[in-house]
């Protein structure tokens, strides 16, 4: 059942746009409340006034049209959904959400949108098949767009292979999967991830190795499942995750700064490789090589943000998860490390240089509780979080 739930439908212009009108009494029987956005190049298929009687709401058209901007502008439209369904997505639609071209109201809701986002294809099988298409298909999946079939058959110009758009029925079960409560539903969690930056001067910092890639997969994880993710991150080498409130900083007191103003949460989870020291007074100018010898540097201890947290007297996370990044007596460091912050979990790992952990796609961790020490075998990073996340919701239930 999909009650109560708000789906904005975009129908881009093919002939499988003609499903569409079947889809929306599908997606209406199962309760959802079905908002229609028309291509110029749907009017060619489907009327503006079936589609109105058939979803029993106003069909937005224009993107410049002042009654409707007066009435909910387009960002809020964009917005106000539980979910985007773009079906069919041709081609030339899937062309410009990839590549973030506005120049319509439909393109123009895609960019400003901040909900999910599913696609359902419908093309020709050559242009399906199109080196083209298939990029623009990877970019939008790494944008965290989810993509319904499309399926293998005959198609309206004759040809046959895949590039058939899924059957209504089909694309209502990927929207009820999609839609499905997550078990961390409800949830805030906070993630901090990547490397603090402490600057020396304008030009130069002291650092930690730290890709960045582990937090971003753990708070894509939590995301899935439903979590309210707040991802408070270093400068880093990936993306940040689809789907989480992203609070960039550079130094560890800024992150401090972002974790206290994100509190409060159900889950705190620190996977920053924090630096531990910042120069006591850095440089506002650019230090030069002089005569006179090295610059003299004094170092200040930053601020220990896991700790901080873990040991809040009030307003602690209910679960608060820490990382140690060892190169020796891993084990033991990490449960010392545990005890002396007052974490609940400690992930553990060895990033000496011949494991490739740092900067590499997989990772080997301890999990460290009141339980005792659990061994996780290597696997990619992406798995590990998802793991992990699985144990934070059984937890939390
Ligand atoms: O002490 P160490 O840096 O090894 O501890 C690692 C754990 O503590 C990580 O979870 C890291 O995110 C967190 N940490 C922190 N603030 C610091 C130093 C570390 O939150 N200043």
């Amino acid at each position: 059942m999909l009650g109560a739930k708000r789906i904005l439908l975009i129908i881009g212009g093919g002939i499988a746009a003609y499903k569409s009108l079947d889809l929306i009494r599908r997606l209406r029987e199962r309760g959802a409340d079905v908002t229609p956005v028309l291509t110029r190049a749907a009017e060619q298929f489907v009327t503006p006034l079936s589609v109105a009687a058939l979803s029993g709401s106003k069909v937005y058209r224009d993107l410049f049209d002042l009654t409707d901007e007066a009435e909910m502008g387009h960002i809020q439209l964009s917005r106000s959904a539980d979910l985007i369904l773009v079906a069919p997505a041709t081609a030339d639609l899937m062309a410009k959400m990839a590549q973030g071209i506005a120049n319509d109201l439909a393109s123009t809701l895609l960019l400003a949108t901040d909900t999910p986002v599913m696609i359902a294809p419908a093309m020709n099988v050559r242009m399906w098949q199109h080196p083209a298409t298939q990029r623009n298909i990877a970019t939008l999946q790494g944008d965290s767009v989810t993509l319904i079939g499309p399926n293998d058959g005959d198609m309206a110009c004759g040809e046959f292979g895949p590039g058939r758009m899924s059957e209504p029925l089909e694309i209502v079960a990927a929207i009820e999967t999609q839609l499905a409560a997550g078990p961390l539903e409800g949830k805030r969690v906070l993630v901090t991830s990547g490397p603090t930056h402490e600057p020396i001067d304008p030009v130069r910092y002291i650092a930690n190795r730290s890709s960045g890639a582990q937090g971003t997969a753990i708070a894509t994880a939590l995301a899935a499942l439903g979590a309210e993710v707040i991802f408070v991150t270093g400068p880093a080498d990936v993306p940040p995750p689809a789907g989480a409130t992203v609070v960039p900083v550079q130094t560890a007191a800024q992150m401090l700064q972002a974790v206290q103003d994100a509190l409060p949460a159900d889950v705190a989870i620190f996977a920053a490789a924090v630096a531990d020291w910042r120069v006591s007074s850095a440089s506002d100018k650019k230090l030069k090589k002089t005569k006179d010898g090295l610059p003299e540097l004094t170092f200040a201890e930053n601020p220990d943000i896991l700790a901080h947290v873990a040991q809040l007297k009030k307003g602690r996370p209910q679960l608060v998860v820490g990382f140690a990044a060892e190169t020796n007596d891993v084990r033991d460091n990490a449960i010392a490390k545990r005890k002396r912050k007052g974490c609940d979990w400690i992930i553990a790992n060895d990033v000496s240089p011949e494991t490739g952990i740092m900067g590499g796609s997989e990772n080997a961790i301890l999990l460290i509780s009141d339980d005792g020490v659990e061994t996780w075998l290597r696997m990619s990073k992406t798995q590990v979080a998802q793991r992990l996340v699985a144990r934070i919701a059984k937890t939390l239930a």
